[in-house]
């Protein structure tokens, strides 16, 4: 976008406090002009924060807006467009910081409201875009509309949480489960009901059928939008609205003991239910009506036909409801073929696709696939048509870090032990380099370190030409040089026994990637027409080799390649 046509429109901004400024458009050299029909969050690729373990400045052991402050131009190097940061406000950390208590500051843990923006200006003077993380679904129990909601019955706040009388003898409500397991419905002494809470009973769900409510989240977007943020990742969307019948769920037959509680039931009536669309059609407004593209992705877990309906229908939804199916589908070229075939068969022709390899919630994919095929997974994220997002430490191949039992921090874990669903081990420190600490913090760190993490950090692997922190530089730099790769259709996918192959066009340019899911080395046959020169290899060492109709693949190594010579 040119600086002139964002200078017209911001002068009908309302109440900027720090509006964007030309800075925080990429410099006119980094950015193609043949990029211009197209938003920056389409182009770009978006990095997330997950801000208690990224950068610590002040040696509590938790990371802070300071510290992301100081790793600012790392995420330049990188080569992201804009950062997502998992939530930073005032919160009792029951689920950290998914129980916000008050939606328009900064935890003291984090910084303060200064430090925000000073955070936001300085990403914004390096062409970084700030994504927040706004969490509609819920409060903290000690936010002061709770604390009002449960005082009396007739308290004016009452109906801004969803409170129902006991069943028969006292019973809860409904069978409903919690996502972090037990019952969904917390009694409450002080006037006798029941509270209905999605995920802990820390994190009592705001009910959004009352306009009161409505407005005033409204209004926490259009706070942090004024301050000039540039849009929000949006927070378990699919909880938003439960059925007013409170029906019972009906048994998932496809439920096995050992899986997720909340899973032994076909969740019809308290997710994804139709009227979730109106509200988000609301948000959507409101983020349409500033200036500067700000975008809004919606996060909700659900099957691709379900997803659809995320980006709306006659109205608006969500710029980019969020793709997890390469976090669910089982590492297997046929089924990553499959899935891409889904995917792009779903959307219409005006639907923005994006993809995930993982986040603070899943275990991390060089776990789920082990380190030799992150690097070709990462090839595929950063090669797929739509919106990559990576998830800090992937840049760095970091694992998941077991956890000894005397220091889990996640109250999924601490619900429902055992069963592989705390979330700590993807939630450990990001790793700076060889120091004691890793670079993270002075102090004590709130999670441990993964065992390697002298080795396996940014310092040591960005002075290594063959590290996974170098290839994602590369795909990334090849992503922003190859218009086919940031903004090209995707043509066709298909297997050739474990290589996955898929093509990407723009005008006068294709781009093959063939990647090998194997342990053995393979060899495909190729058009020669439309497969001449190797742009990238995930080994790092083929770059403009010439090709001829054959491709030899060593074990997990995957390639992107040319059509021109
Ligand atoms: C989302 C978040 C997760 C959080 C939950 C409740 O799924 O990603 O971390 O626990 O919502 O807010
Ligand atoms: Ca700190």
């Amino acid at each position: 976008m040119q600086a002139t046509r964002l200078a017209a429109k911001r002068s009908t901004a309302p109440r900027a406090h720090a509006p964007l400024t030309e800075a925080c458009d990429a410099p006119a050299s980094a950015r193609n002009p043949k990029l211009d029909r197209f938003a920056w969050w389409q182009s770009g690729i978006v990095y997330q924060i997950y801000p208690r373990s990224f950068k610590d400045s002040n040696g509590d052991g938790i990371g802070d807006l300071d510290g992301i402050c100081q790793r600012l131009d790392y995420l330049v190097s990188l080569g992201v467009d804009a950062i997502w940061v998992s939530p930073m406000y005032p919160s009792p950390m029951a689920d950290f910081g998914y129980d916000v208590s008050d939606y328009t500051d900064i935890d003291a843990r984090f910084g303060d409201l200064a430090a925000f923006d000073r955070l936001l200006a300085a990403a914004h003077r390096r062409g970084l875009r700030v994504i927040l993380d706004f969490v509609p679904n819920h409060t903290s129990d000690q936010h002061p509309w709770f604390l009002e909601s449960r005082s009396s019955r007739d308290n004016p706040k009452r109906d801004w949480y969803v409170w129902r009388d006991p069943a028969a003898k006292g019973a809860v409500p409904n069978n409903w489960i919690s996502e972090f397991g037990g019952s969904a419905w917390e009694y409450d002494d002080t006037t006798g009901q029941y509270y209905y809470h999605a995920f802990l009973k820390q994190q009592p769900d705001l009910n959004w059928r009352n306009p009161d409510v409505r407005t005033a989240m409204l209004g926490v977007m259009r706070f942090w939008l004024d301050r000039g943020v540039d849009g929000f990742r949006v927070d378990a969307i699919h909880h938003l609205i439960e059925d007013e019948e409170l029906r019972d769920n009906p048994p998932n037959p496809d439920w096995r003991p050992g899986q997720s509680p909340a899973r032994s039931q076909t969740r019809i009536y308290n997710l994804d239910r139709e009227e979730v669309h109106h509200s988000i059609a609301a948000m959507r407004a409101v983020a349409d009506s500033y200036p500067g593209q700000r975008v809004l992705i919606g996060e909700a877990s659900l099957p691709i036909k379900q997803l659809m309906a995320y980006y709306g229908s006659d109205v608006p939804g969500f710029h980019l409801p969020f793709n997890f199916h390469l976090i669910k589908t089982p590492w297997d070229p046929d089924a990553i073929a499959r899935l891409i075939e889904e995917y792009e068969s779903h959307l219409s022709p005006e639907h923005w696709p994006n993809w995930v390899l993982g986040n603070h919630d899943r275990s991390r994919v060089a776990s789920r696939v082990g380190a030799k095929q992150a690097r070709v997974a990462a090839m595929l994220l950063l090669t797929l048509r739509g919106t990559p997002t990576i998830y800090q430490g992937e840049e760095i191949g970091m694992a998941d870090v077991p956890i000894p039992a005397d220091r889990v921090q996640d109250p999924w874990e601490r619900n429902v032990p055992g069963l592989g669903l705390g979330r700590d081990p993807e939630r450990t420190p990001m790793q700076w380099d060889a120091s004691v600490n890793a670079g993270f913090t002075d102090g004590v760190p709130w999670l441990p370190f993964a065992a390697d993490h002298r080795r396996e950090n940014v310092e040591t692997q960005a002075a290594d030409p063959r590290s996974i922190h170098t290839l994602y530089r590369e795909l990334i730099a090849l992503r922003r040089r190859e218009l086919a790769l940031s903004v090209g259709a995707h043509v066709s996918v298909g297997t050739v026994g474990p290589v996955l192959t898929y093509r990407r066009y723009h005008p006068d340019r294709w781009i093959t990637v063939a990647l090998n899911f194997s342990e053995q080395a393979q060899e495909i046959a190729l058009r020669p027409t439309e497969a001449r020169r190797i742009l990238l290899s995930t080994h790092l060492d083929r770059a403009s080799e010439s090709l001829s109709g054959t491709l030899r693949l060593r074990a997990n190594e995957g390639v992107a390649m040319s059509s021109d010579p």
